[in-house]
């Protein structure tokens, strides 16, 4: 038998195995909703193998969205359009998964096919944008960043709530797994990290206050996300640069929020500033074993994510408890059926991977 193709249970959930999806913006919802885009992206990678999907990160205010075609669970009708390609995914017998946040300092930006994703929009289609303190996203303005708002206790205390609204919406859409997005430079992340947080209140300073934030939303959600549903948060356990966090820090923030109810750390890195790595490439791959350090000192599940390709590597890293959950990201988008291939590759028998059609094929 694979480690790999062994069952999963966290909390009530059963993942089939240790594949899953990792969370990717698609650029193509219309006002945060989604459509036919996001049920075949989310429906391909379910019929193809992957126990776990996690739906890209999923604005909680209109504000939140990294770009204007990036999804939310703002309001009912966001709820409403997700709810039957969950009902789906889960039919193919996968679970369903979001990762729920907001883009603070590096959101209004670009799709990726109209400028970069990586370059703030104009104000036509841009919004006003928000951090812990107002220092843009690139200071020299070179690529046209906005300098964001800095946020008032009140700002903050609005935006766990609006978090907890999100979450509630994802638990009626159907999601069993919500995922807290903390990294790659986002809002939560621009809290934890000195090297943006410079704040002088109680939402900055030690790491323990610059956590705050976190923490508080954690133990917001927690108190409406269901105890036997996972609750996970993917952080960037390294900022790989000098004065930011490394594996250490994260793994005290791992500790908190364990306290605070979550149950997996989705482990991924980089992203807090222009000058740091990027949260996607080749070199994310060096943050892989970071998950395996987080778990052993944590006893937290994890899931580990860069660079994840070849069927014996995910292996491996399960067998020799790096992870609990190996997610693919750009990889899955090449090949929605890499779970079924994987599984011939690792020679088990694909078959109780792939979906029961009847279930959807109705009399
Ligand atoms: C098109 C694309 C969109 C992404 N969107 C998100 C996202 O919404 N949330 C997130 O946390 N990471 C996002 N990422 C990062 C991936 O989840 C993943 O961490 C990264 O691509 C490294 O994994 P990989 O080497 O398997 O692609 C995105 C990556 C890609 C390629």
């Amino acid at each position: 038998m694979s480690a790999l193709f062994t069952p999963l249970k966290i909390k009530d959930v059963t993942l089939k195995n240790r594949v899953g999806m990792a969370p990717m913006c698609q650029y193509s919802a219309i006002d945060g909703v989604m459509n036919d885009w996001h049920r075949t992206h989310l429906g391909a990678r379910a019929i193809g193998g992957a126990a776990l999907i996690i739906c890209e990160a999923t604005a909680v205010t209109a504000d939140g969205r990294i770009s204007p075609r990036c999804t939310g669970l703002w309001n009912d009708r966001q709820m409403e359009a997700v709810a039957p390609i969950n009902a789906f995914v889960e039919s193919m017998g996968a679970v369903p998964g979001i990762q729920i946040g907001h883009a603070g300092r590096k959101g209004s930006a670009h799709v990726p096919w109209n400028g970069g994703a990586h370059i703030a929009s104009d104000e036509k289609d841009g919004w006003e944008t928000y951090g812990p303190t107002d220092q843009a996203f690139d200071p020299d303005g070179t690529r046209l960043w906005k300098t964001p708002n800095a946020m008032s206790v009140g700002d903050i205390h609005a935006m766990t709530a609006n978090f907890v609204a999100s979450a509630k919406r994802a638990l009626e859409a159907g999601y069993k797994m919500l995922e807290l997005h903390a990294a790659h430079g986002y809002l939560q992340h621009s809290f934890l990290t000195p090297l943006v947080n410079t704040r002088d209140d109680t939402y900055g300073g030690d790491l323990r206050s610059r956590a705050r934030f976190l923490l508080e939303t954690a133990e917001a959600v927690r108190a409406v996300w269901p105890e036997n549903l996972p609750l996970a948060t993917r952080l960037s356990v390294h900022d790989w640069i000098e004065g930011g966090h490394g594996i250490e820090e994260n793994i005290q923030i791992a500790k908190w929020l364990k306290q605070a109810g979550v149950d997996v750390i989705d482990c991924s890195g980089g992203g807090a500033t222009p000058a740091a790595r990027a949260s996607i490439g080749e070199r994310t791959s060096d943050q892989v074993g970071l998950a395996g350090k987080l778990r052993a000192a944590t006893g937290l599940k994890t899931m580990a994510v860069g660079y994840i390709t070849d069927p014996k590597q995910a292996n491996t890293l399960i067998e020799n408890g790096t992870c609990d959950v190996t997610l693919l990201g750009r990889q899955m988008l090449r090949d929605p059926f890499w779970a079924v291939h994987a599984a011939q590759a690792l020679g088990i028998d694909p078959k109780p991977h792939m979906p029961v059609q009847n279930h959807v094929v109705s009399s």
